[in-house]
């Protein structure tokens, strides 16, 4: 397996605190990767690392084996590393394309400055459109974000990463505060997803994480307590004793 993330003795501090300490993980092309652990062990500081937002205090992030450990937000998600966020994050008053539409042209591909702005438009549109259909929305072209569910919202906010046209996605609980019903249709989007591109998912819903994930890294207190496959991690006395405890059967899928 060839590694297209690998992050090295990672470090991110707030004063004192030491939200994301010395972890070295490499996540595997192609693959799902999912990152667990208790409310404040760290996982979205890890993903505020790898997309750029927040700049480490140490270690280093290579993609594809250079390294973007200085690289901002914007420069991240153009070499193809797209962030989704815990919290929605679209224009509430803009319709789903239009919500597409801006984030395809955020990345603009490079080679596009040499075309005319006629086929600068037709890419932006295309791949807006793709987007939609890809997170399932289509039937929501013109619907203005803000008149739609809270699970369709999220839905939409994936399809702005995909209009990006990411390798890697990085997911920060994209389950959260949904229904069955919208839980089991993102669930289902993200295993397509999985065929083409890299995620790294954070996700506190155990039965979705044993369902789609590969490889599994627990984290508490800002360190890796366990990486491995999900038998490994339900395996692990370590695994266990520290976080899962008294709910094991949590993690039975
Ligand atoms: N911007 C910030 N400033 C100060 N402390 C923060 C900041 N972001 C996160 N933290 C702290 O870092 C720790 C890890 O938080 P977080 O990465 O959000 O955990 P998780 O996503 O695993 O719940 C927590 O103790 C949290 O309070
Ligand atoms: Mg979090």
């Amino acid at each position: 397996m060839t590694s297209i993330l690998q992050i090295k003795d990672l470090s991110k501090n707030f004063g004192g605190l030491a939200a994301v300490d010395a972890v070295t993980l490499n996540f595997e092309e192609g693959r799902v990767h999912a990152i667990i652990g208790p409310n404040g062990a760290g996982k979205t500081t890890l993903i505020n690392l790898l997309s750029g937002d927040h700049k480490p205090s140490a270690g280093r992030i290579l993609f594809k084996g250079k390294d973007i450990t200085t690289k901002p937000p914007e420069a991240i998600s153009q070499l193809g590393i797209g962030r989704s966020y815990q919290k929605t994050n679209i224009f509430p008053s803009l319709s789903c394309l239009q919500n597409c539409w801006l984030a395809a042209q955020s990345r603009l591909r490079s080679s596009m400055r040499f075309f005319r702005p006629a086929e600068a438009y037709d890419d932006v549109r295309s791949r807006a459109e793709l987007a939609l259909e890809m997170c399932g929305l289509t039937g929501r072209r013109d619907t203005i974000a803000s008149e739609m569910s809270y699970g369709e919202q999220r839905q939409l906010e994936i399809g702005m990463m995909l209009a990006t046209e990411p390798e890697v996605l990085l997911l920060d609980e994209p389950l959260a505060g949904m229904g069955t019903e919208e839980a089991t249709q993102v669930i289902s989007l993200l295993r397509t997803l999985a065929q083409s591109h890299t995620l790294i998912l954070i996700e506190h819903d155990m039965d979705a994480v044993f369902a789609v994930a590969e490889m599994l890294t627990v984290m508490v207190n800002g360190q890796v307590l366990e990486t491995g496959t999900p038998d490994q991690i339900r395996a692990s006395k370590a695994v266990r004793e520290a976080y899962l405890g008294e709910d094991m059967e949590e993690m039975t899928p």
